[in-house]
């Protein structure tokens, strides 16, 4: 858990005062409500922010018409996003809770994965509620509301996926650093970069992939290496988060990957 805001040298964001004022505001909030009152507070997004969204929103829908996977498409119809308006977290977070038990929680900023498998143990899932910078709304070197909501939150409408992360969040809990490192490249290939095979075609269901346009386009095309997804292949494949995939790894179905989770589940 960070104390204070560290922002990376290279953030779009860095040299504007402006947005590292209103970044250090979502810190502050974001931690306090994710460790005291546990619930994602409302906040007023400006026209400029919606704008943001609202362009990038626009830009991957089209693609994720195309190439995202049943679940994901209709747990995003199911979530009611709204295109052109930054969503409250505390809204989305209910809808979840209705459909399988699924809460929100704020998060400040990247959380250290301890303590994000043991938020997901207890079908809680962290989100961000800062926008990236504008001036590159295809870029953000940290996790922004665009990733964790356009990519991570559709597909907890499912309940074999909400079952599923819970599942990563149990086996993670009592990890040693060894196999700590092994459930985090599980996560990776799958819950970020995962593909899946849907009537003999590939789609994509990770998050790092589908709130990223430039990360869809690559992860289809002949640059990319796609291999069937073998456990013991993904917990002993690292990777380089700074740069576009070059392998990724497709699944038959989410009861499929359940069970792969399963086996490294220890009783
Ligand atoms: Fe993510």
């Amino acid at each position: 858990m960070q104390e204070e805001l560290i922002l990376d040298p290279k953030h779009p964001g860095i040299k504007d005062a402006v947005y590292i004022q209103r970044r250090q505001e979502f810190f502050r909030l974001g931690k306090e409500h994710r460790l005291i009152h546990g619930y994602a507070p409302q906040v007023e997004y400006s026209q400029e922010e919606d704008a943001i969204w609202q362009h990038i929103n626009e830009k991957l829908e089209a693609m994720h018409q195309r190439h995202a996977c049943d679940i994901y498409l209709n747990g995003k119809k199911n979530l009611g996003l709204a295109s052109h308006k930054l969503p409250q977290l505390k809204t989305l977070s209910d809808r979840l809770q209705q459909s399988h038990g699924v809460r929100i929680l704020p998060a400040e900023g990247l959380l250290s994965p301890r303590e994000f498998f043991q938020y997901l143990s207890k079908r809680i899932m962290p989100c961000t509620q800062f926008l990236r910078h504008g001036s590159d709304p295809e870029y953000t070197p940290e996790p922004d509301i665009v990733h964790d909501v356009l990519g991570h939150l559709p597909p907890f409408m499912n309940a074999d996926y909400a079952e599923l992360m819970q599942l990563m969040g149990i086996g993670a809990r009592h990890a040693n650093e060894e196999e700590m490192l092994q459930w985090e490249r599980l996560y990776w290939f799958a819950i970020e970069f995962g593909l899946i095979l849907e009537q003999d075609e590939l789609k994509i269901f990770g998050a790092g992939l589908l709130s990223s346009y430039g990360e869809m386009a690559h992860c289809l095309s002949d640059k990319v290496t796609r291999k069937p997804f073998d456990l013991e292949e993904v917990i002993n494949t690292s990777y380089d988060h700074t740069q576009m995939q070059p392998l990724l790894f497709y699944v038959p179905s989410f009861v499929y990957l359940k069970n792969e989770i399963k086996k490294l589940i220890k009783n």
